[in-house]
């Protein structure tokens, strides 16, 4: 559970919204987020996961029916299909760069290259999108092999299960990543101030995300953002945390283990995440050049700031390759360890209602990810990527966690909700929880969806600024977002039918629900 949540979003997307959104001022909306919904949601898909494992229902559709006796609640459920395998195919591509980045260090590949602007270059020409006439270091094709190569290692270990392939991977993934985390977090507070500069990382960098600036909280765009955030890093609204809990008998705990997955999971983003790349943008660049950093792309910090900032440290002492290679290796392994869960929700789907062999389903799955996959390396510059990125990752999480907020703590009722998550629990949750999830988690969700929708859903939707940027999208670029917006259309209907297909097929009586399964699931 904690390799599902701790992510690219830990280490990339996190120390990015921070800095963009004034350091300090967005610590305050983060934490009350990661209160108020994050821990919440977290119990909430835990548990109406594994109540979904009773009736052996892994994937979302499933859970929902499980609970909501309406013959609507199965195509409700089918969000919860869409939004991972959405983000399981641009997460991956995200993911394959990083594996690139890796390799490109320890073969000092873009050694030399020691401006921002230089590196920026570089990072456009190896996802093929460098400007006419720019100096281009790699082939064409050096970024769909990439890809394709992620993907194929992340179906491997699909295929080989969740206690065969995830489990273990997980297990060398998890300490890689946070011993990699812990040398680079060293190694950057420990940097000394730089000449002209003058600002130290401990206490400019870590001042600026420390330091809350209560003046910048009457701005709303801090508010979604963290609240963006809190979604992205937990992976909830993926559909994926409910899965892995489907497997858990009632004797399990889950609400230890819940707060334990929060509690990894904001120990390596805040901790972790938040002293790599703030402090050591703010020690080479200074603060203001951190946060311009931050504004000017997603992933400028990760891929053009930290290769400079790791050709300064090599004049000094010469482990740049190595500390380049860390980075995006733990990058890399915080990657895998989360793209692996997202396909879990469908596998599940095609085995308990199709019958399908997992490796089956695995390697199809794979090849459908592979077409879309080489749609978004083929049409980056178009914002394909974008637009998922937003329907699919920020927006449709919150459409998950309406459903699934709704069906637990609404349908079910608070108390068999809360007995339901206390089944073999090693803890109590604090009773104010309680009614935290039951009105104040559903409102706040509310509030998100319609502050999202009118600032900015509406606004991408109607092309007013697109969904990577302020200015519209132009002329060139449409019919690739059109394209975009029209697949994820098309997965939510060819998902519907496949529901009602399997429905029909195994002869499920909505109004009655399933058969409860009279043995503890086992995952084979
Ligand atoms: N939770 C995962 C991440 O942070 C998806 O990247």
């Amino acid at each position: 559970m904690a390799g599902n949540a701790v992510g690219l979003g830990n280490f990339l997307r996190f120390p990015r919204q921070a800095a963009a959104n004034g350091g300090g001022s967005f610590m305050v909306p983060y934490f009350i987020a990661l209160l108020v919904i994050g821990i919440p949601l977290m119990w909430i898909e835990w548990g109406i996961g594994r109540n979904g494992g009773r009736y052996r229902k892994g994937h979302f559709p499933g859970m929902v029916a499980a609970i909501w006796k309406h013959p609507a609640a199965k195509y409700v459920g089918v969000v919860g299909m869409v939004i991972p395998l959405a983000v399981m195919i641009y997460y991956t591509y995200l993911e394959s760069w990083t594996a690139a980045f890796a390799l490109f260090s320890i073969t000092k590949d873009y050694w030399g290259i020691t401006t921002q602007e230089g590196m920026i270059g570089y990072l456009r020409s190896f996802q093929a999108i460098h400007a006419d006439g720019a100096t281009v270091y790699h082939s064409t094709w050096t970024p769909y092999l990439f890809y394709a190569g992620t993907l194929a290692l992340n179906i491997w270990v699909l295929s080989k299960g969740i206690s065969g392939g995830i489990e273990k991977l997980a297990k060398i993934g998890m300490p890689i990543l946070f011993l990699f985390a812990l040398v680079l977090a060293g190694v950057v507070l420990f940097m000394p101030e730089q000449v002209g500069i003058g600002t130290n990382p401990i206490s400019d960098g870590l001042a600026f995300l420390y330091t809350p600036d209560f003046s910048k909280l009457s701005q709303a765009g801090v508010w979604l953002a963290a609240a963006g955030q809190i979604f992205f890093t937990l992976s909830v609204g993926m559909g994926s945390l409910q899965a892995y809990a489907s497997y858990l008998s009632t004797k399990d705990d889950i609400v230890l283990n819940g707060i334990a997955t929060s509690a990894t999971n904001e120990t390596a983003e805040v901790v972790l995440g938040g002293s790599i790349a703030i402090p050591a943008a703010v020690t080479f660049f200074g603060v203001s050049g951190a946060m311009a950093i931050a504004q000017g792309g997603s992933f400028d910090l990760g891929f053009a700031t930290m290769p400079v900032v790791f050709q300064q440290i090599d004049k000094t002492i010469p482990i740049g390759p190595i500390l380049g290679f860390m980075w995006f290796g733990l990058l890399f392994f915080a990657g895998i360890t989360s793209s692996v869960s997202m396909l879990t929700p469908i596998v599940a789907f095609f085995r308990e209602e199709f019958g399908v062999k997992r490796e089956t389903v695995a390697w199809v799955l794979g090849g459908v990810c592979l077409v879309f996959g080489m749609m978004h390396v083929h049409w980056l510059r178009h914002g394909f990527l974008d637009e998922w990125d937003y329907w699919a990752g920020t927006f449709g999480l919150v459409l998950v966690a309406v459903v699934e907020t709704i069906v637990f703590m609404w349908i079910f009722k608070p108390d068999e909700a809360w007995k339901s998550m206390h089944m073999g629990a090693d803890i109590r949750i604090p009773g104010i929880f309680k009614f935290i999830m039951t009105y104040i988690t559903p409102l706040y969700l509310f509030v998100l969806l319609g502050w999202w929708g009118a600032t900015e859903a509406l606004p991408i939707l109607f092309n007013e600024r697109s969904a990577g940027g302020s200015a519209p999208v132009d002329d060139v670029s449409w019919p690739y977002v059109a394209a975009s917006r029209s697949i994820l259309i098309l997965f939510f209907v060819v998902f519907a039918v496949l529901v009602r297909i399997a429905w029909k097929r195994n002869k499920y009586d909505d109004r009655k629900g399933f058969v409860e399964l009279s043995t503890n699931r086992a995952e084979a």
